[in-house]
């Protein structure tokens, strides 16, 4: 039975990839690991909570001597890493802390792991040749599009937020492991995820929620910035994919070729909760609201997923339009219970 470390699994990615993950292999024992800073929520785990193959452990990815002794006491044989500050907005009104934990504590993250599975650069002790690192990134790393054009895996970093800057850093950082190394490295870069579970924060929560409370639903700017929507499940399998069977050092770029502007994400959503839980009177989509816009709001991202469907035979299941209707049922399921 193998040892996998899966970090920020208490938060909305990282939970629906242990459900996932769980299930699917047998043979794997799941460390988690999660600061639960105010993103992260035991609640999110608590269909694992009495797993016999899962242990979770309340930490932070800059505790090197935490991070020491899980390694040694579990003897970790593969990591998995989602934990980050992950809310743009955030990170322009507070950036130091997606400094210390999105660099610094992917930093700890990896050079633990490096002492604890190679003797020397390009040398693995004894039985530790198959251990490896997946590190989660954004698509946010390339920077902003204009009306055509898709980010590929050789397409330059740009990125234009305080956020998209320290995972831009802790991309650098894996990357540099692999090559003076020799670490068994992976990265996948993703579009904006949607789905079950997702903080309350984000864009897609944050309508449903306003709409069944009868608020103002805000959205920023003309609403016509675009992202490239993936159902997280996808994204949980494309993850899987890539550490199974994604070549050492590589980056892969995951993305549903789903790209959707935020005025068609908050009429879908409303359409739809007319149809499932209608107001008494008028359209949810009365309650839409422009709002002064982010600070240097990226205009448009979109994922060329080619080189993991080809490569890997990833592909999404759910478009846009299924994935929503989960999901709105799933938010209309947690609010009524
Ligand atoms: N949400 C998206 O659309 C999206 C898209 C592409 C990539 N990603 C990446 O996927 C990963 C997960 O994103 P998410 O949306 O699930 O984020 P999230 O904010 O929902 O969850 C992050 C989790 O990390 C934990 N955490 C934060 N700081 C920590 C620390 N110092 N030590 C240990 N745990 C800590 C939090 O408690 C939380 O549970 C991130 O790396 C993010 O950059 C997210």
């Amino acid at each position: 039975m193998k040892t996998i470390l899966v970090t920020g699994t208490a938060g909305f990615i990282g939970s629906n990839f242990i459900y996932h993950f769980i299930e699917s292999y047998p043979d794997y024992k799941l460390i988690s690991l999660d600061k639960l800073t105010y993103a992260g929520s035991l609640e999110n785990l608590n269909k694992v909570e009495n797993h016999e193959r899962h242990t979770f452990i309340k930490g932070d990815i800059c505790d090197r001597p935490l991070i020491e002794k899980i390694f040694t006491e579990n003897d970790v044989q593969g990591v998995i890493h989602f934990a980050a500050e992950s809310h743009v907005d955030n990170s322009i009104s507070n950036p130091g802390v997606f400094i210390e934990t999105n660099v610094n504590g992917t930093f700890t993250l990896i050079d633990v792991a490096y002492k604890h599975w190679m003797e020397k650069p390009f040398t693995f002790k004894n039985g530790y040749q198959d251990c490896k690192f997946l590190h989660v990134s954004t698509d946010e790393v390339y920077g902003t599009l204009g009306e055509t054009g898709l980010f590929t895996e050789t397409t330059s970093y740009a990125p234009n937020s305080p956020y998209s800057a320290s995972k831009a850093s802790s991309d650098m950082l894996v990357r540099s492991y692999h090559h003076t190394y020799g670490m068994n490295t992976i990265i996948t870069n993703c579009s904006n995820n949607y789905g079950p579970q997702q903080h309350n924060e984000k864009l897609i929560p944050t309508v449903i929620r306003k709409a069944l409370n009868e608020e103002i639903i805000p959205i920023y700017g003309d609403g016509k910035n675009i992202r490239d929507w993936l159902y997280v499940l996808d994204h949980c399998k494309g993850i899987d994919l890539a550490y199974h069977k994604g070549i050492f050092g590589e980056v892969y770029n995951i993305g549903g070729r789903n790209e959707r502007n935020n005025n068609y994400i908050a009429d879908k959503i409303c359409e739809i909760l007319d149809q499932l839980q209608p107001k008494k009177s008028g359209s949810y989509k009365d309650l839409i609201n422009y709002v002064e816009d982010r600070a240097g709001h990226d205009r448009r991202y979109a994922i060329d997923a080619t080189k993991i469907e080809t490569n890997l035979g990833w592909k999404a299941d759910e478009n846009f339009e299924s994935g929503i209707l989960k999901t709105i049922q799933w938010y209309l399921d947690k609010y009524s219970s």
